[in-house]
């Protein structure tokens, strides 16, 4: 079962940062799966791991591109992506002590991806792309 289904929604017009969403999204459907099916911890925490890795160098990628454009909201989109990051590394530490419960990581993951991408990629790709 897919968590967040690609939709035309999702595509802001850069090839790249919209191949590196897709990838995020990938990986946060495969963890979904992972999580789904019985709970491999270790599994899981590779994943989440592989996802943080992922994240900090498309975040990177994002924001060297903010500072390009001498983007407005650099400094609040910025701290979202560490916020994101650290939310990440916690996921790690609870998974780590044994702490499961498949609705809450669902809706972490959901929330994860898509409440960053609305509230701050999509105003970012309307300016860059115009
Ligand atoms: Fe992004
Ligand atoms: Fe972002």
């Amino acid at each position: 079962m897919t968590l967040i289904e690609w939709t035309p929604e999702f595509s802001l017009g850069v090839a790249e940062l919209d191949n590196e969403h897709r990838d995020m999204i990938q990986i946060v459907n495969r963890l979904y799966q992972q999580v789904q099916s019985g709970r491999y911890q270790t599994t899981v925490i590779d994943a989440l791991e592989e996802l943080h890795t992922s994240a900090a160098s498309h975040f990177a990628h994002e924001e060297e591109m903010m500072r390009a454009h001498n983007y407005a909201a650099y400094e609040e989109h910025y701290a979202d992506h560490r916020r994101l990051l650290a939310e990440v590394t916690a996921m790690v530490h609870q998974c780590q002590d044994g702490v499961d419960d498949d609705a809450v990581m669902a809706k972490w993951l959901y929330e994860w991806f898509c409440h960053h991408f609305k509230t701050h990629d999509a105003p970012l790709h309307q300016l860059i792309c115009v």
